[in-house]
């Protein structure tokens, strides 16, 4: 069976990593058939449309998409190409790779993040001169859905340590909505748990990443921690992600389109790689997903390194390192 996949490059060293991807992806033999489609700066500095209506369709009738990165234009490219794959959860790992020099070595943890709303609803206004707001929604139903997929992502992954991330004690109405959903679900479930208001979960992680797994969070929350994580294992340079519908979803590393080093064709390709893989254990195909990381982790302990983690190859040659290590 033919799998089509959409392949969005984007801006920047998006249009250098999601190459290296599509070539993992093509060692492996799997019938894949790749339909590209623009987005981001340059398509709409030329055709007034970030994300054009061929790209959204492409993705729409994909079995699942790569997505690299937009620049200035990321929120208009990737919030809507999130609704149009109607992602829910947003995966993102953080696992700190044997070799690295990563400031803390025994790092393994999954952020599952909500979504679609809270404060990145984009409900914002001018109230008056030098008064702005922003409307966090939090609902129920959300809160139950990514709640449930963080559980359920724990047991199938045999991660122990679930931990819920909150702000209860000051967002009364939104958090405390998010914190009793996620608690009853844990608790319908019978799998433990533990809640952690998420200032100070940002210090424990720093400091005792090893004490914690899975780390279910509100759609902004996710996006900073595992920002924060990323620096604990070395760097944005690894760090992949899925953005997980019903029956549709799209892999994007958690980088964006670095305008410091794009061109140079020097940026790391294994988050990206790494993005496709977990695209490989979406349609089903484990241990092509399995044999992915696996020559993505040797060639990071002992393979050529860009310059993100102190050596000196390009991306090509780190590309080609991880598809000798297939
Ligand atoms: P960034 O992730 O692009 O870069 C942050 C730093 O990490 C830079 O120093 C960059 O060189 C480095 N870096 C990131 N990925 C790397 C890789 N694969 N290899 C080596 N080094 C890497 O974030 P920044 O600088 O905040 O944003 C740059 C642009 O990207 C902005 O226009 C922003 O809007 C956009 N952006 C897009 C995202 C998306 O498309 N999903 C996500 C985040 C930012
Ligand atoms: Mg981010």
């Amino acid at each position: 069976m033919t799998h089509e996949i959409a392949v969005i490059p984007g801006d920047g060293i998006g249009q250098e990593v999601t190459p290296a991807a599509v070539e993992v992806l093509g060692a492996l033999g799997i019938d894949f058939q790749f339909v590209e489609g623009e987005a981001g700066d340059a398509v709409e500095d030329a055709t007034g449309a970030a994300l054009p209506r061929e790209t959204r369709a492409i993705a729409a009738d994909a079995d699942a998409t790569l997505f690299g990165a937009a620049g200035e234009t990321a929120a208009d490219v990737i919030l809507p190409l999130r609704r149009v794959v109607g992602s829910f959860a947003n995966v993102r790992p953080a696992v700190s790779y044997p070799g690295l020099d990563a400031v803390q070595p025994g790092t393994d943890l999954v952020f599952i993040r909500e979504n679609t709303e809270g404060v990145y609803k984009g409900i914002e206004s001018e109230v008056a001169d030098g008064v702005r707001t922003c409307t966090r929604v939090i609902t129920e139903s959300a809160s139950g859905k990514i709640a449930e997929y963080g559980f359920e992502y724990a047991r199938q992954n045999g991660y122990d340590d679930v931990t819920i991330a909150h702000k209860a004690n000051v967002m009364r109405q939104t958090d405390g909505l998010f914190l009793d959903t996620a608690e009853r679900v844990g608790e319908d479930r019978g799998i433990e748990y533990e809640t952690a208001l998420m200032d100070a979960l940002a210090m424990h992680l720093v400091m005792h990443p090893e004490d914690y797994g899975v780390v279910i969070c509100p759609n902004l929350a996710g996006d900073m921690l595992s920002d924060l994580a990323a620096g604990l294992v070395g760097g944005l340079g690894l760090l992949p992600s899925a953005n997980v519908g019903e029956d549709n979803a799209l892999f994007e590393p958690v980088h964006g389109s670095a305008p410091d080093i794009a061109g140079d064709g020097v940026a790391n390709p294994a988050a990206m790689i790494l993005s496709a893989a977990m695209l490989l254990d979406h349609l089903g195909y484990d241990e092509d997903a399995d044999r992915v990381r696996t020559a993505v982790e040797s060639t990071l302990e002992d393979g050529p390194k860009t310059p993100d983690l102190g050596g000196a190859a390009t991306t090509e040659e780190v590309t080609a390192a991880v598809i000798e290590g297939l």
